[in-house]
């Protein structure tokens, strides 16, 4: 197939036709990537509700060169032959980003030092990049009783931001859905119909696809900080997925166990609740070592590596023990 040609930012990039301006953009990598908290890649239909991936289009395609009149949102518009996109480099896009992040910040708690998914939120990580540090926002902010969503997972409506990618979980991993979005405009809300538990084997895949704390692990939830964990890839014999995971350990302990993610924070292989949910002791896994957690977080800061350069001169020279040449922090 003939591979078309996109600009984004400045740079170069070949896709297949019908590639999105998103996908496009994860080709070139960096600061090219618009932040996503709605898309994600295997949820069908996903993408379109939360407008953080808005892009300037500033030339159609070849064909066609006029300018697209308002920004795009690149998780859901193909890319075209010869089409010129700004994304970081358009003070536009920027702008409106940070208009997001207020919006998307109305309702939302700023409870980040009690929520579990503090260190790896994609609403924190885009506030932080996109956001601004008060709010114009003078009324009562929304707030919902959390609810058990069956026995594992926990819903705290009052952090949602009704992006949809576990409604889409619940009718494309599972076989019966139970629960979806109740209501309209401001009322609306993530609920189980008449509070049915959903007790299926892959719903744990929620809580890796919630882009903030709405939806937590009921075995996890305030028992560590993801901070002071160890990500470990590991995996087992399982019938119902791959049994491919990372396990989330302090010392010895399994705190929890998740899907692996690639560096857009995307699962490429859902786990089953059997392998999320039922099995904390190490013997149970096949270590494979650390995981390399590959998208700029917290979690990927601070972790001591063993420094292969020789020290400096001066400071090897305050070492008792002469014989080292190289050392671990
Ligand atoms: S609960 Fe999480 S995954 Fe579900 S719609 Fe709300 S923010 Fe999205
Ligand atoms: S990621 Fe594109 S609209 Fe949400």
């Amino acid at each position: 197939m003939a591979l078309i040609t996109v600009t984004i930012d400045g740079n170069d990039i070949q896709v297949e036709p019908g590639t999105t301006i998103m996908n496009a953009a994860r080709k070139v990598g960096g600061d090219s990537v618009p932040p996503a908290m709605c898309y994600y890649t295997t949820l069908k239909g996903s993408g379109g509700k939360c407008r953080a991936c808005l892009v300037k289009v500033t030339k159609g395609s070849t064909a066609d060169p006029r300018p697209m009149p308002k920004l795009v949102a690149s998780c859901c518009t193909m890319a075209q032959d010869g089409m010129v996109v700004q994304n970081i480099t358009s003070p536009e896009v920027l702008e409106t980003r940070n208009g997001i992040v207020e919006f998307l910040l109305i309702n939302h708690p700023l409870d980040c030092p009690v929520c579990d998914q503090a260190g790896e939120c994609d609403l924190q990580d885009f506030a932080f990049e996109h956001g601004k540090q008060s709010t114009r926002y003078e009324f009562k902010r929304r707030t919902y009783e959390m609810i058990d969503i069956g026995k594992d997972i926990k819903l705290h409506m009052n952090r949602c931001i009704l992006c949809y990618r576990c409604t889409m979980v619940a009718d494309q991993l599972t076989n019966e859905r139970v629960h979806g979005v109740l209501w309209r405009g401001d009322k609306s809300e993530i609920s189980t119909y008449i509070q049915k538990a959903i007790e299926n084997d892959f719903s744990g895949n929620m809580i890796d696809v919630c882009p903030v704390g709405a939806l937590t692990d009921k075995h996890f939830r305030f028992r560590n900080r993801v901070w002071f964990t160890k990500p470990v890839d590991a995996h087992r014999d399982c019938s119902k997925c791959s049994g491919n995971v990372v396990l989330w350990m302090r010392g010895d302990d399994v705190f929890r166990v998740t899907g692996r993610k690639d560096e857009y924070g995307e699962l490429k292989e859902f786990i089953c609740n059997d392998c999320r949910f039922h099995h904390y002791n190490t013997y149970e896994w096949v270590i494979e070592g650390p995981r390399d957690i590959k998208r700029q977080s917290v979690i990927s800061a601070n972790h001591y590596e063993k420094e292969t350069k020789p020290l400096p001169e001066v400071l090897y020279a305050k070492l008792d023990n002469s014989k080292w040449n190289s050392f671990t922090i």
